[in-house]
């Protein structure tokens, strides 16, 4: 019997659906999803067969264009040093808190977020519907963007790594109509045929091998550019923290990246944590994810920041989301051996684009499948048809439509804003809200013990979620909405 995460719904035996089955956990079911017996359902949506199954795919969902593209453009903006100080406080602390709660969430309702948020408490049922909005809106933008990188994978490996380290060819490419268009669709047809099939078969294998070769690749290219001329001043940069600068925006910023690189709040780890198995340790899985996003993140830093400033000086870090593909194809030209490391890299880059943004199809895929009569392969085209429809705007905003302001925004700037200032924060304060104060942080602690393992971060968890949360998500909530009307500008 297979148990492959994104399978058609297979056949369970009685004997499998009973406690302690070794082969296969308690099915995630549709009937009656809180029910953990499943006695009642012989009906299962797919589940991870293995621990390790499951942290590849929330690493693999952690793991992408927010780690190489927004990371060091984020650290870049915000202040170097002074930013990865208050992100690593926040992403390692509060994020993987943050973590264990979703997952947890997950797995003791059985239920992606549209249900598991109201199960558990009604009066917080809106945070799931935000939950599910918040990757509805996500995976179009991150398509557009996911489209580039595999643009440049293509150029790279047709020898066209001389054209694309042109100054200039980034934004040239970018504003035309057709082309990005294009590679949008391809991006977006690479997740819903990926999605349709199951998990196995693809992206299991796909993180297996694609994840390790990655990150070993970003070190060896942070190595050698730190070997060129000036990039000394790069790492500084992004290193040395000047405390003076800190401020409440470093930590709005810290935290709106950090929920976009671990998934949070956009309902992913919560339907993910649905498959997980009950003797599966939460806490243990949440650490691997974090620290494992974390260090990808960093060794991104170590490349791009330095990369940066040898092929643009300190100004160049000014650039923003261009950040990546206007300088890395340049170094990538100017090294030995350049074309075929750019083409390797741009490849892998776009592996790990394509795990999360199924990652963030999934939530949508999964609530079609539950509330409609469509198949899981119906779901998954219909999805993607209505995802590269709302795509369209935002890639046409870099190029014709590039007139269109929203709130002083383009339209790609607004779409990012809504999701990580707006709606994540929301989510986010109303997971702490429900955790901390309505069914209280004891349930969720005696949810991740269920597996037979104390809680060690118990008491770190309860202080972050009931107390710092809160404070925290409140503050950058308020802040956003006067951002959003103009109130304040940061
Ligand atoms: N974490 C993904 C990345 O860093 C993006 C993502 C955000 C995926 C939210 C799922 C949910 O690229």
């Amino acid at each position: 019997m297979t148990t492959d995460l994104y399978q058609a719904p297979a056949k369970l035996s009685r004997k499998n659906l009973k406690q302690g089955a070794t082969s296969v956990d308690v099915p995630r079911n549709t009937i009656n999803p809180i029910d953990r017996t499943g006695q009642k359902s012989t009906e299962s949506r797919g589940l991870f067969n293995s621990k390790i199954g499951f942290v590849l795919a929330a690493v693999g969902s952690a793991v992408g264009l927010g780690n190489v593209w927004r990371f060091p453009y984020f650290a870049a903006t915000y202040g170097g040093g002074t930013f990865l100080f208050a992100y690593l406080l926040i992403a390692l602390l509060f994020g993987t808190c943050l973590l264990v709660a979703e997952i947890t969430i997950g797995r003791m309702t059985g239920a992606g977020p549209l249900q598991a948020f109201r199960k558990l408490d009604k009066r917080f049922a809106w945070v799931g519907m935000l939950a599910l909005i918040t990757p509805a809106i996500i995976f179009p933008f991150y398509s557009v963007i996911g489209g580039w990188v595999a643009r440049y994978s293509f150029v790279f490996l047709t020898g066209g790594a001389a054209g694309a380290a042109e100054t200039g060819a980034f934004a040239a490419f970018t504003s035309q109509t057709w082309s990005p268009i294009l590679w949008l669709g391809i991006f977006i047809v690479m997740c819903a045929a990926l999605l349709a099939q199951g998990i196995r078969k693809g992206v299991e294998r796909i993180n297996l091998v694609a994840m390790p070769v990655f990150i070993v690749m970003m070190m060896g290219l942070a190595i050698y550019t730190l070997t060129l001329p000036g990039a000394g001043e790069g790492v500084r940069h992004f290193l040395l923290p000047n405390f003076n600068e800190l401020s409440l925006n470093t930590f709005i910023a810290a935290t709106r990246q950090s929920f976009f690189s671990l998934s949070l709040a956009g309902g992913v780890m919560v339907a993910y944590g649905s498959y997980l198995k009950k003797d599966a340790s939460i806490e243990k899985a949440a650490v691997q994810i974090a620290a494992f996003d974390t260090s990808a993140s960093l060794i991104a830093g170590f490349l791009v920041i330095p990369a940066v400033v040898v092929v643009a000086g300190i100004d160049g870090l000014g650039q923003g989301a261009g950040l990546l593909f206007a300088t890395l194809p340049a170094v990538f030209y100017a090294m030995p051996g350049g074309a075929v490391v750019g083409a390797i890299f741009f490849t892998l880059m776009l592996a790990a684009a394509v795990t999360s943004g199924i990652s963030l199809m999934e939530v949508v895929v999964t609530t079609v499948t539950d509330r409609t009569r469509l198949s899981r392969p119906q779901a998954a085209w219909t999805v993607a048809v209505g995802s590269f429809l709302a795509a369209l705007p935002v890639t046409l905003g870099m190029g014709m439509w590039s007139h269109v302001r929203l709130g002083g925004r383009d339209i790609l700037g607004m779409m990012n804003f809504l999701t990580d200032t707006v709606f994540m924060p929301l989510v986010g304060l109303g997971t702490v809200l429900l955790i901390g104060w309505g069914i209280g942080p004891k349930r969720i602690i005696e949810a991740v013990e269920a597996s037979g393992r104390k809680f060690r971060l118990a008491g770190l968890f309860t202080v972050l979620i009931k107390w710092v949360g809160p404070l925290l998500l409140s503050g950058l909530v308020v802040t956003s909405f006067l951002m959003a009307f103009g109130v304040i500008t940061l």
